[in-house]
């Protein structure tokens, strides 16, 4: 294969070289584009642009591929947990028993909130959405430890490992803290004898006159969530987290901007809309099959279905539909929106215009059912898409920190006024 490509604008040619991944994708480096031929590439919603040169997560969307640091999903979803894969995605490897057992001990010595944090959650609106509330209060936890949040690399980088524990303990604090606040509930400390997700499963459930450790498949199951959701290289919030760290800033900071993004819809809201979806074909005394044909019509979509990067199964969809069931098991639940849910996999894995197009159910379809299972409220599903995909912020800020790289800066076709002269406020 050539290692460079040619363009032509006009009736010039440029030269540009070829970049190639250790999984073969090819990317023609236009660095040099605009200084030789004064043009920039246009590529809306960047489906066609690479941000970076990435070492932590692969995707291939046609063959249904994820892999953390080049380990295959399905072998950390079965041999792995979320606190190891997080390890493995913030150091490029996975732990020794002691790197393990002393990162574990990390995140519970940090489980506790400083007593004016733990006030500041009750300063927002009574109604304020849980991820507003994430997103100030990881902020917050930045004023808290200046010296982790100087806004200066090296020395945030020096700080790192202390920070990334910190962040991945108190963001389940934060969440759990919010969640009892809202239901005027004492709040339950953390137990560093459970593990993360029985700890943080107690802390936001746990009934504090009789403690009773949450059923081991529920832990099981919100483990499996977390891991699952712990990276997907560059989508919107990640984007933004490199983004915003590529300016320097703090890794509070650069987080908290990234459950910004992740709070939009389109992003982390697909398994809240599945849900509501679900209810309202309830409500409406349907048992899926109106809705479905609606989707076929383009009345309505189908949440919870199709993806734009896999256009095969999504290897997480796969796995996190079998844990559902066992945990739904466990749970003894059974809800007319479940049988609704299973309705609508089964017609729609099975219809010629979902095969067509490959829609297959995403992992947003079975989170969004074990999540409502669980307890967790419907504007929480999103604050634990977050504290799932934490490790994956973290390791891209590392990531753009290490690699010293350059303010993200993109360029713009300007479609505007040209120049005109002011007018005066009497004259318009
Ligand atoms: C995720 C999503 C935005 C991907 O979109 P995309 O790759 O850009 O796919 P397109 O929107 O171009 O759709 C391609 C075709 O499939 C159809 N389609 C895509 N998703 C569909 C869905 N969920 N229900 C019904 N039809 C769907 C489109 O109408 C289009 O049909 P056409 O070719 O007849 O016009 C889209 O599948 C979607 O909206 N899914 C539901 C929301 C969701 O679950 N999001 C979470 C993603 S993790």
């Amino acid at each position: 294969m050539e290692e460079s490509a040619t363009l032509r604008i006009g009736s010039e040619n440029y030269n540009f070289p070829l970049i190639k991944g250790t999984e073969s994708e090819i990317a023609v480096d236009l660095r040099t584009l605009r200084s030789e031929s004064s043009c920039i590439t246009f590529d809306d919603g960047y489906g066609n642009t690479g941000s970076c040169e990435s070492k932590v997560t692969f995707i291939d969307g046609e063959k249904g591929i994820l892999r953390y640091r080049g380990y295959p999903i399905e072998q950390l979803a079965e041999k792995s947990n979320f606190l190891e894969s997080a390890f493995a995605l913030l150091y490029g490897e996975l732990p020794s028993e002691n790197q393990l057992n002393s990162f574990r001990k990390k995140i519970s010595d940090n489980a506790g909130l400083r007593e004016n944090m733990a006030k500041g959650l009750h300063s927002f609106a009574p109604d304020a959405h849980p991820m507003a509330v994430l997103s100030a209060m990881v902020n917050n936890l930045g004023t808290y430890h200046p010296e982790k949040s100087t806004n200066d690399r090296k020395r945030d980088l020096e700080a790192f490992d202390d920070t990334a524990a910190l962040l991945i303990s108190a963001i389940r604090t934060i969440a759990a803290r919010d969640y009892r606040n809202r239901k005027g509930l004492a709040p339950i400390p953390s137990d560093p004898s459970l593990g993360y997700c029985a700890d943080f499963l107690q802390m936001t459930f746990g009934d504090s006159n009789n403690p009773q450790p949450p059923p081991q498949k529920v832990c099981e199951a919100l483990n499996l969530v977390f891991l699952l959701h712990a990276d997907h290289e560059q989508n919107c919030s990640t984007s933004t987290c490199r983004m915003v760290a590529s300016g320097g800033a703090n890794v509070f900071a650069s987080v908290s901007a990234a459950i910004g993004a992740l709070w939009g819809p389109l992003h982390g809201g697909a398994n809240m809309a599945v849900i509501k979806m679900l209810k309202d074909i309830h409500d409406s005394g349907d048992d899926g099959s109106r809705f479905i044909e609606d989707a076929k019509n383009g009345k309505k979509r189908l949440m919870g279905f199709g993806h734009r990067v896999y256009k095969n199964y999504d290897p997480r969809a796969k796995i996190l539909n079998v844990a559902c069931n066992d945990a739904l098991e466990e749970l003894g639940v059974s809800s007319p929106i479940l049988d609704i849910a299973r309705h609508l996999e089964e017609v729609a894995l099975s219809d010629e215009y979902f095969i067509q197009r490959k829609l297959y159910p995403n992992v947003d379809f079975y989170s969004g059912i074990l999540l409502e299972a669980i307890g967790f409220p419907l504007n929480m599903f999103t604050v634990i898409f977050a504290i799932g995909r934490l490790p994956g912020w973290l390791s891209h800020w590392k990531e753009i920190a290490e690699s010293g790289s350059k303010i993200h800066r993109p360029r713009q076709v300007y479609q505007g006024a040209t120049v005109r002269d002011y007018v005066s406020i009497e004259e318009r």
